[in-house]
């Protein structure tokens, strides 16, 4: 399973990146407002830090022009841009417009199997499916990822499932069990990731060890 980071933060991209676990970027206007930087500034920061990896960014627009217009504007900034478009009907016609341009998109805000469906049929390259959103309206996030991962092998559609809004580690594991292809995820989950309690006891008991043997060489 491919790792995206769900951030506009190009400090949390750059830690991730170092740990070469980082397979692309995902952002949103809400993650973009969190950096309080000029747009632009934001976007070639980060586009610098992962020139080869797919990023990508949201439109504004609600119609399909708009869309077409921004996103056009966008994939000129790289040919790693993805053109992220929410699942409405303005949004599946701006999909097949970048899609046959060679344009790729990622479909966001997508909360049950038959947008995933339009989406793939559409020919979106990414799918985002928010899990943790639905998990706060007590619906399980998960069973979306499992029925659009079902659709998607029945008639073998190309999109990559990215699961998004993720929020815990057992997001991550249930989406690779699950079989999706990626998971895109704060960095504050890919640090919780890492940890686990027995390996913090068990290194501080090893470095007490250390302290009593003798003649160390460092
Ligand atoms: C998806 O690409 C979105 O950027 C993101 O995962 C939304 O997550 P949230 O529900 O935690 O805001």
């Amino acid at each position: 399973m491919k790792f995206f980071i769900d951030t506009a933060n190009v400090e949390e991209i750059r830690k991730a990146n170092q740990l070469k676990i980082l397979d692309g970027v995902t952002t949103n206007p809400t993650l973009i407002a969190k950096v309080k930087k000029p747009f632009m500034e934001v976007v070639k920061e980060i586009l610098s830090e992962v020139p080869n990896k797919p990023v990508s960014l949201e439109v504004a627009s609600t119609d399909a022009e708009g869309m077409i217009r921004e996103g056009e504007k966008l994939a000129e900034l790289g040919s790693n841009v993805v053109i992220k478009i929410p699942i409405t009907e303005e949004g599946l016609k701006a999909v097949v417009h970048f899609e046959r341009n060679g344009i790729k998109t990622n479909v966001t805000l997508v909360f049950s199997p038959a947008q995933a469906l339009l989406a793939m049929k559409a020919g979106a390259s990414f799918i985002s499916p928010f899990v943790g959103r639905l998990d706060d309206i007590s619906h399980t996030g998960m069973d979306l990822i499992k029925q659009i991962k079902q659709i998607k092998d029945n008639y073998g559609f190309k999109s990559e499932i990215i699961v998004a809004s993720v929020r815990n580690p057992i997001h991550v594991i249930e989406s690779a069990i699950a079989g999706a292809d990626i998971a895109t995820i704060p960095y504050s989950v890919i640090a919780q990731l890492i940890k686990h309690p027995l390996t913090d006891i068990g290194l501080e008991r090893f470095l007490k060890d250390w302290e009593s043997v003798p003649e160390k060489p460092f």
